[in-house]
């Protein structure tokens, strides 16, 4: 008969609580993380280099495959007609790609060094000449008419809403309604990973040992994630305001850090919204 200290069960509560070891750590490196958001963000984005896989930023893979899986709601959903808004555009991997599908593409982002990056990466050739990029922190008043686009507009958002608390998604939201006018269309794309920090960063290939190059730089630098799901988008975007027009799940794809299978995919979820009337 085996000892119970040895039994698979045994085993597996000892892998589960092994890994609430990393917590101190995470504790310590998270403290070094500026507690002024847009700070916070245009020092991230000021330190980095490289784009794509093998590059410091986390949520990139490097590849449009997501984008590719948006494509069908996209065309079905948002009039091509219009401009569409890539809100926390960071270096602008998604503008330049809205730019093959709508009449122009507009990027904005908290931090004028994401902006700076996504100005450059379009001048190195891969973008489309219909893109332009533009500093804005999208969570404040008036921030929807200082952008320079004409009319009503689509709204694309991805991996933004997360990282706002309550108050900065309300705030945004508000920016969104005024974007979209009449005509617009919302998409967002938000990872909805359900579990806790430990479990999330352990997802993303933690271990006590060592903790991906890409994850350890946003943890020490950005504020913490949280998720958002359909209990998230009914509170930001309240159904007596906005129709909802499709929604479901999707994987967010990240950096793939570990070569772990199904390590660089988070949990996600998508929404299409019109406002009411
Ligand atoms: C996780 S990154 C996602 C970047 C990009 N959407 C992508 O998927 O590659 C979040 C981005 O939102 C930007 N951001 C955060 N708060 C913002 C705000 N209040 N207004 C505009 N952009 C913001 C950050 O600077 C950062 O570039």
């Amino acid at each position: 008969m085996s000892s119970p200290a040895k039994s698979p069960a045994a085993k597996s509560v000892r892998s589960v609580l092994q890994k609430y070891l990393m917590l101190p750590k995470l504790i310590r490196l998270s403290r070094s993380a500026p507690k002024d958001r847009p700070v916070a963000w245009d020092t991230y984005w000021a330190g980095i280099r490289g784009k794509g896989a093998g590059s410091e930023i986390l949520w990139d893979p490097g590849t449009d495959n997501e984008f590719l899986g948006y494509r069908d709601v996209l065309l079905r959903y948002l009039d091509r007609e219009l401009p569409v808004i890539d809100v926390g555009c960071g270096h602008g991997r998604f503008t330049r790609a809205l730019a093959g599908v709508f009449t122009e593409a507009v990027g904005v982002d908290v931090s004028g060094h994401a902006v700076a990056h996504a100005d450059a990466e379009t001048q190195a050739g891969r973008g489309a000449a219909k893109v332009r990029y533009q500093a804005l922190d999208m969570t404040g008043t008036g921030a929807a008419q200082a952008l320079s686009v004409q009319g009503d507009a689509n709204v694309f958002i991805r991996g933004v809403l997360h990282v706002l608390d309550a108050a900065d998604q309300a705030a945004m939201v508000d920016n969104l309604r005024l974007l979209a006018g009449r005509r617009g269309t919302v998409f967002l794309a938000e990872t909805n990973f359900q579990g806790n920090p430990v479990q999330y960063v352990s997802h993303l290939g933690a271990t006590t040992r060592s903790i991906p190059a890409p994850l350890e730089r946003a943890i020490r630098g950005l504020p913490m994630p949280g998720h958002f799901g359909p209990d998230e988008r009914s509170r930001a975007f309240p159904p007596e305001a906005w129709e909802l027009l499709a929604d479901g799940e999707v994987a967010i794809e990240t950096n793939p850090t570990t070569g772990v299978d199904g390590q660089s995919r988070v949990p996600g979820y998508f929404a299409v919204l019109r406002p009411r009337g």
